[in-house]
């Protein structure tokens, strides 16, 4: 079963966010979905707790995950669940290169802006020795977060241009700016359970999300079917 680490060591990057909708997403599609809450704030773990088991056994979250439990919670949650997704600390912690080693794909959320992208090419540094030093390579991608639906800002497109120059896979799917998903942590619902009339634009929050998730799941397609195996241009992308 796959394990996906969300990982930035910058804080507030957008990981616990990303953590929510590919886990609630791949949830409703039936998948068996463990979350790993190693975030000190304890987001997607206080969420739960209101969400009235909203998403049923589909979806399990432990919280408290640390240095001296992750091994025997990656071993648990590998035999029952379809897949196991990380939220890690936005910060510097030995907890990053042991989830990365249990990782079979690494998403990186980067904000627009030069300082989110110095904490993402941490992880990318760590990433790019693992497969030149050890010749382990973790499959990983870049997602971009905060984006304003309507404008491509310089600062995006000075992050876009870094990445491009390091070789570093971005995801076609932008994480868009919505107060969905802000909202979404406050209330205990899904997207699905919010009332849209007390939310601006939740379809189109449902149809980033969904995407998001599907792309996530075509980056791994031995464990989400054939059909789901890259396009070549997204290949000659990866680094
Ligand atoms: N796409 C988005 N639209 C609207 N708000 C967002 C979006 N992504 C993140 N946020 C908001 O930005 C803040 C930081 O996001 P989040 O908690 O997901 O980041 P993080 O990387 O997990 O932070 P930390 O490093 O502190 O754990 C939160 O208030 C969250 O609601
Ligand atoms: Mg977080």
């Amino acid at each position: 079963m796959p394990v996906i680490t969300f990982a930035n060591t910058k804080g507030g990057a957008g990981k616990t966010t990303a953590v929510l909708l590919v886990a609630t997403e791949l949830a409703r599609m039936g998948h068996k979905v463990a979350v790993l809450d190693a975030d000190p704030q304890h987001w997607i773990t206080r969420w739960h707790d209101s969400s009235d088991n909203v998403c049923g056994d589909r979806l399990s979250v432990t919280s408290y995950v640390t240095m001296g439990t992750i091994d025997r919670h990656i071993a648990e949650e590998r035999s029952r669940a379809d897949v196991v997704l990380i939220d890690l600390p936005g910060a510097r912690s030995p907890l990053l290169a042991k989830a990365i080693g249990y990782s079979n794909y690494v998403l990186i959320p980067v904000q627009g802006s030069a300082m989110d992208a110095q904490g993402g090419a941490h992880v990318i540094e760590l990433l790019q020795y693992l497969e030149v030093k050890a010749n382990i390579r973790i499959p990983h991608s870049v997602v971009l977060t905060r984006v304003n639906s309507m404008v491509t800002t310089r600062a995006l497109l000075a992050v876009k241009g870094l990445l491009a120059s390091r070789r570093v896979h971005v995801l076609d799917t932008p994480i868009i700016e919505r107060s969905a998903y802000r909202d979404v942590f406050g209330c205990g619902k899904t997207l699905y359970t919010m009332d849209p009339r007390s939310v601006s634009n939740l379809e189109k929050a449902q149809e980033n999300a969904q995407a998001l998730a599907g792309e996530v799941m075509r980056q791994l397609p031995s464990y989400f079917g054939q059909s789901t195996v890259r396009t070549s241009q997204q290949l000659k992308n990866v680094a």
